[in-house]
C-alpha cells in the first residue's frame, strides 16, 4: 500500500501513449452505440473481452477498429479531454502525445476537424486539468512512403501549437524504417524530434535502423536492444531513451510476464529508460500501475522509483526551464 502511495504522489510525465489507444471503455461504447455496424462492442463488459489480443497483429486489427469510429471534432476533443483527466488524477501534468493524421484523413475525417479537436482539447487539458500536452504526428508505416510523405506534409504544414516530434507506428514486420528517411530528415531540419517505433515486434537490427536512418531522439519501445550489447552501449552513450511499455508488451504476447521484461537488462546497462501505458485502457494499463509493476518484479527502492520518474522527464522534449524545473 505505501509503495502504491509513493508511486501515486511522484510527480510523472507519459511519453508514449496513442492517442486513438487512450479511449476510455465508456467512451468506445457510447462511439460504438452512434455509429452502429462498427463491429465495435457497445457494452463495457464485452469491450473488455474485445480488447484481450492474440498477438500483435489482432491487437492492431482492434486498435483501427476504434480509430474508424472517431469522426468529428468533438469526438477528438473528448478523447484529448479524457485523457488529460486520466492523467491528472495520476499526477502525470505532461505528456507527449501520438495522433496518426493520415489514418483519420483516410477514414474520412477532413484535416481541420482533427487540428479543431486536437486544440480545444488541448486548452480544456490545460485549463481544466492542469495538464500539459504536447503531440507526436505518426507515420502509419505499413501504409508506406506516401503515407510518409503527407504525414511530413500536413505535420509541417500546420504546425500545430504542441507539436514536438514525429513518429512512425504500425507494424514493423515487414516494414523496414529506413524507408522513411527522407521524411524524418526533413522533419528533423524543421525542428522537430525523432522518435519511430523500433524493437517492439523485433530485434535489435530495427532499433540499429531507427537511430541510424531516421536519426531517432528517442525509440518507441526498444526493448529488441536487449540482446544486442553493442547497442545498449551506443544507446547509453548518446543517451537515447526508450520508451518502454511494459504492460503493452505483456498484452501483445510479446513478452510472457512483467517479471521477464527486459527492462532489467537495460536498466541494468544503463540505457535511458522511461516508462508508458502505450495503449492505456485498451492494455489495462495505468501509468501508476506501470511504475508498480516494474517496482515490485524488478524489487525497486523509493529512490529508484523517483530515479525513473525522473528519467522521464529528463527525456522529455519539454522546453526549458521547465524540464528542468520538473527534474
Ligand atoms: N506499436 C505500433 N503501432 C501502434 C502501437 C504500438 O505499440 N500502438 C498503437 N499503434
Ligand atoms: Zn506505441
Amino acid at each position: 500500500a505505501s509503495l502504491r502511495a509513493l508511486v501515486a504522489a511522484l510527480p510523472k510525465v507519459e511519453l508514449h501513449v496513442h492517442l486513438v489507444g487512450s479511449a476510455r471503455p465508456g467512451t468506445v461504447a457510447a462511439l460504438a452505440r452512434r455509429h452502429p455496424g462498427s463491429g465495435v462492442p457497445t457494452d463495457p463488459a464485452e469491450l473488455a473481452r474485445w480488447f484481450t489480443f492474440r498477438d500483435f497483429d489482432h491487437f492492431l486489427t482492434v486498435y483501427w477498429a476504434v480509430q474508424s469510429l472517431l469522426r468529428d471534432r468533438a469526438d477528438i476533443h473528448e478523447l484529448v479531454v479524457g485523457l488529460a483527466a486520466d492523467l491528472a488524477r495520476q499526477n502525470c501534468r505532461y505528456a507527449e502525445v501520438t495522433v496518426t493524421p493520415y489514418n483519420h484523413l483516410l477514414d474520412g475525417m477532413p484535416g481541420d476537424e482533427l487540428l479543431s479537436g486536437l486544440a480545444s482539447g488541448r486548452a480544456e487539458a490545460a485549463a481544466e486539468h492542469g495538464v500539459e500536452l504536447a503531440w507526436c504526428f505518426d507515420i502509419p508505416g505499413e501504409k508506406g512512403t506516401k503515407a510518409g510523405r503527407e504525414t511530413l506534409v500536413f505535420a509541417l504544414r500546420e504546425r500545430p501549437e504542441g507539436l514536438v516530434s514525429f513518429g512512425l507506428g504500425g507494424p514493423e514486420v515487414g516494414v523496414g524504417r529506413a524507408q522513411f528517411a527522407p521524411f524524418f530528415t526533413a522533419a528533423r531540419e524543421a525542428g522537430l524530434r525523432s522518435v519511430p517505433h523500433a524493437g517492439e515486434t523485433t530485434g535489435p537490427a530495427t532499433v540499429w535502423s531507427a537511430v541510424h536512418d531516421l536519426g531517432a531522439d528517442r525509440v518507441g519501445h526498444g526493448i529488441g536492444s536487449a540482446t544486442d550489447p553493442r547497442l545498449l552501449e551506443y544507446l547509453r552513450e548518446r543517451d537515447i531513451a526508450l520508451e518502454v511499455c511494459p504492460t503493452s508488451n505483456v498484452r501483445t504476447r510479446q513478452v510472457a510476464s512483467i517479471g521477464a521484461h527486459p527492462v532489467r537488462r537495460l536498466l541494468d546497462h544503463g540505457v535511458p529508460v522511461t516508462l508508458n501505458t502505450d495503449d492505456p485502457p485498451m492494455f489495462g494499463a495505468t501509468l501508476d500501475g506501470e511504475y508498480l509493476a516494474v517496482a515490485s518484479a524488478l524489487g525497486l527502492t523509493p529512490a529508484e522509483i523517483a530515479d525513473l520518474a525522473r528519467a522521464s522527464v529528463r527525456a522529455s522534449f519539454l522546453p526549458e526551464p521547465r524540464r528542468t524545473a520538473l527534474l
